[in-house]
């Protein structure tokens, strides 16, 4: 074991449902396909204060735990709003005010500039879109809201902190407490939205409401096709570990790299809090599996206890493993890359954030696991860091620093 980084007992499965040579079939491109990847990439780019984030490499931290090497691609900046999830929430606000806007003028097409630009404004300004979140996916709606100019309502769970619903406000949302858990917020926005005629833009679905959670997962493509480009294209990726709530960013990141590189896409390994692990339980039983009971996390954006079923269509076929770790484990990691060990640069990273890293820094010190993985010094490993400091007292307490004097 590294002087670095204690033992702490994590949990992880091999995907029974997965093989190397499965296709990417018509139920895959339904939720990831090129067309929708080039209109999200379109309308993203576009709004103000666009730029692919850094992708970074930490060859410190890689001869660490013994692989080739390491990137880390950092979302910490998105948009300045501190995650990747502008990319989904946001972009599907606009597409559903395009839609929108489309049947109200009997019009075939409505542009992403139109909604851009404000240019139905006197339509615009009259709906509400609404949505649940633990904290980042409502940022990013009440975010895309206020650039386009509708209304927005946001439910958040009890365990939201006031900072992170402080922050959803500040982009001039209305935010209302739920006293349940992040999946029963969802039901509630679902639930409103049809007694008030509002819109909802979930970032997750059972499968009935598709539009919203189809766009959110192809925004969130967008990340993977930007690391795609930054990555050098001498040494393939091997891995990539992925944080899972509902699922959505892993779907996007799996099947974008499925979709490009095939049957020689990386392996795609989930990681997940142990208690709200409904990934590991349902790609375990080969169904959907809902965790009850208590699902609360210091990884706040992974709390889920139900999966998306749209991420389903690509994770049970696409992902090779799942770990499962422990809350302990997020801050050991928030302070490790606080810190720049050696060489390699300091990162800001939230709890969540850091979590797709722990899973690796989890499996790499343990020979068992990284025989499981393929795991060797040859293997080309990315992570996603997708949050920075989202909650600010927070991160000062953990890393014992203000957020601004790192790096
Ligand atoms: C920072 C961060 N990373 C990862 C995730 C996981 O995304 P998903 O719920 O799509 O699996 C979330 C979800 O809220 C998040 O906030």
């Amino acid at each position: 074991m590294s002087h670095l980084f204690p033992k702490i007992p994590f949990q992880l499965a091999k995907n029974r449902w997965v093989t190397v040579e499965a296709e990417f079939g018509d139920r895959q491109r339904a939720v990831i396909n090129k067309e929708g990847l080039a209109e999200a990439r379109k309308c993203i780019s576009a709004w103000p204060g666009y730029a692919a984030t850094p992708l970074l490499e930490l060859p410190a931290l890689a001869r660490e735990l013994g692989i080739g090497r390491l990137f880390y691609k950092q979302e910490s900046e998105r948009f300045g709003l501190r995650s990747f999830k502008p990319l989904g929430g946001a972009y599907a606000v606009q597409q559903c005010l395009m839609r929108e806007v489309a049947i109200r003028l009997d019009r075939k097409i409505v542009t992403s500039d139109d909604i851009l630009s404000r240019k139905y404004d006197t339509i615009v300004s009259d709906l509400t879109v609404t949505a649940a979140t633990d904290g980042n996916h409502g940022r990013s709606v009440a975010w895309g809201a206020q650039l386009f100019g509708c209304r927005c309502v946001i439910y958040i769970n009890k365990t939201v902190t006031p900072e992170r619903e402080k922050a959803i406000e500040a982009y001039g949302a209305e935010v209302r407490r739920y006293p349940g858990s992040y999946d029963d917020a969802v039901r509630e926005a679902f639930d409103i939205a049809k007694r008030e005629n509002w819109f909802v833009i979930p970032d997750t679905t059972d499968g009935n409401v598709i539009d919203a959670p189809r766009d959110v997962t192809q925004g969130y493509a967008v990340m993977a096709a930007e690391a795609i480009e930054q990555l050098p294209d001498n040494k393939p990726l091997t891995h990539m570990f992925l944080q899972a709530g509902v699922g959505g960013m892993a779907a996007a990141m799996c099947g974008q790299f499925w979709l490009e590189f095939g049957a020689s896409k990386p392996r795609s390994i989930l990681v997940e809090p142990e208690q709200a692990a409904c990934w590991f339980a349902s790609l375990e039983k080969g169904e959907p599996t809902v965790i009850d009971g208590d699902i609360d996390s210091f990884m706040a954006g992974l709390a889920c206890g139900e999966i998306s079923s749209l991420a389903w269509e690509i994770l049970k076929p696409g992902t090779f493993a799942a770990i499962t770790i422990k809350d302990e484990v997020a801050p050991l990691v928030m302070r490790h890359l606080a810190s720049g060990f050696n060489d390699d640069p300091a990162i800001v990273a939230g709890e969540s954030g850091v979590s797709g890293l722990a899973g690796l820094i989890m499996a790499s010190f343990d020979e068992p696991s990284r025989q499981m993985l393929g795991l060797t010094q040859n293997s080309v490993v990315l992570v996603f860091g997708s949050e920075g400091a989202t909650d600010e007292t927070m991160y000062h307490h953990i890393v014992g620093r203000p957020w601004q004097e790192i790096a």
